[in-house]
């Protein structure tokens, strides 16, 4: 095969594969590669996959497979992220015509992957349990000018036993905090406007390192970068929320007041199964301190209904919690059972239309919280960090701090700056307001 000239990379998944993504376009286009539109088109075809859940699953092997039969031109394919490494080396034999596997550990292996496939046209894999500590963050290809993610610390070692991303990430390994300051210190320099710290659990940061800089030390690192104007984080992990955590969210002025940390279930005896490691009594004392220390905190959750052996007062418990904390943003998933987790050896012996309906009354509940939310805002005048015009091209929208949309009109100059926007009104989850002279009182939100 030709040395080849374009790519294309499909993504799936969370905001980890999305960055891990941007890494390998990095190394693609350093090597003299462009992307392309139109995958048909490309001369190194890339799936970055998720495993997190079946249906996840399910969507590449339908796309690889239908590739497989229709493969137009000669073209490398390779399968990285979760799937990568749930699936190994057994991809090969379901679909032939795959040239890579490459882990979620290996991405900057990518370069050496591709020319070994090349010169030796045999299937080439590489699934490394641990994380490379060296990689070259600032390779990263972004798309946006405006956000960026930085990855400070990859895998996890909390092990719920519903989850597959302790195996398919490995364990927890934080990087370097120089590393982590010296990018962030370069995208304020590029102009970047909000930076979000990932990690699968990033309060654990720096526990598994020699080092002396903790979650909350490494935030107040990166608020003290001249120009720093916004960072956020996720995800995190309950039991890992610290006071500093949260005095850090009081009073650094970069740190916007949003904390996404998953309650998944309001039953004890279903916190206790799926081994979250805290009781709902003790994530709800987290959450009225955290509401005591930062008073206009915003929060986030993700849940899971249908767990194994999930009763209707049980789920009735999650309903409960959820309405008690009112989460301003609420994932909710359908209990999806994992290879390789402790929670197979149970049976999924929820029906699917109760999970499906427990879904449906979770995502009604959310959406009454979210519109009372909302009108709490009407009036307000909040910070907005424009960052497109919205679908028609007619008005501008980005979020506020606390992650909430905002629909606004304006000039298109204004893209890639802060405003202050005063709301008047919603449509569904969006927020609709009009752009407020720069001297106006500003309510944090
Ligand atoms: N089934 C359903 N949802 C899951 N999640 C993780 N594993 C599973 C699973 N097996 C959800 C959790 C997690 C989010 C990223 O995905 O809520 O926080
Ligand atoms: Fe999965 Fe639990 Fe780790 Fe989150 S904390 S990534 S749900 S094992």
């Amino acid at each position: 095969m030709q040395e080849p000239k374009t790519y294309f990379i499909r993504t799936y998944g969370c905001q980890m594969n999305e960055l891990d993504t941007q890494i390998m376009a990095g190394q693609l286009e350093k090597r003299g590669l462009s992307p392309v539109e139109d995958e048909d088109n490309a001369d190194v075809l890339i799936f970055n996959t998720c495993s997190i859940r079946d249906l996840a699953e399910r969507k590449v092997m339908g796309k690889l497979g239908q590739i497989g039969r229709g493969k137009k031109k000669q073209a490398l394919i390779g399968i990285t992220g979760c799937m990568a490494m749930a699936k190994k080396d057994s991809l090969f034999r379901k679909f032939p015509h795959l040239d890579f596997v490459l882990g979620t550990n290996n991405i900057t292996d990518l370069g050496t992957v591709v020319d070994e496939a090349l010169i030796s046209n045999r299937q080439i894999y590489k699934t490394d349990d641990k994380f490379e500590e060296n990689l070259n963050y600032l390779a990263a290809k972004r798309e946006s000018k405006i956000k960026a993610f930085v990855s400070i610390i990859r895998g996890c070692d909390k092990y719920c036993t519903y989850c597959v991303v302790p195996y398919t990430r490995g364990q927890e390994v934080s990087r370097p905090p120089e590393s982590i300051l010296e990018e962030c210190k370069q995208l304020v320099d590029q102009g970047y406007k909000e930076i979000t710290l990932l990690g699968q659990n990033v309060n654990s940061y720096g526990k598994d390192a020699s080092w002396n800089c903790l979650f909350h030390d490494l935030l107040y690192q990166i608020d003290r970068i001249p120009g720093m104007e916004r960072v956020r984080f996720i995800t995190s992990h309950p039991v890992d929320i610290t006071i500093d955590l949260m005095h850090a969210v009081r009073d650094l002025k970069s740190l916007c007041e949003f904390v996404h940390f998953p309650i998944q279930a309001g039953s004890n005896r279903i916190l206790k199964k799926m081994h979250r490691i805290y009781t709902k009594e003790q994530y709800f004392e987290k959450v009225a301190l955290l509401k005591q220390i930062v008073p206009n905190v915003s929060l986030g959750t993700d849940i899971i209904v249908g767990f194994p052996t999930e009763t209707e007062a049980e789920f009735q418990e999650t309903y409960d919690a959820i309405k008690e904390i009112r989460y301003s943003v609420g994932f909710f998933y359908a209990y999806s059972p994992r290879k390789g987790t402790p929670a197979m050896r149970w049976k999924d012996d929820i029906p699917e239309e109760v999970k499906q309906d427990r879904l449906q009354r979770l995502l009604n509940l959310q959406e009454t919280i979210g519109n009372e939310l909302r009108s709490e805002m009407l009036g307000q005048t909040v910070e907005v960090l424009v960052e497109r015009l919205n679908k028609d091209h007619r008005l501008l929208k980005g979020r506020t701090r606390c992650w909430k949309k905002v629909i606004f009109e304006g000039p298109e100059a204004l893209i890639g700056t802060l405003q202050k926007v005063k709301i008047h009104s919603f449509a569904h989850e969006t927020l609709v307001g009009e752009l407020v002279k720069p001297s106006s009182l500003l309510t944090v939100s």
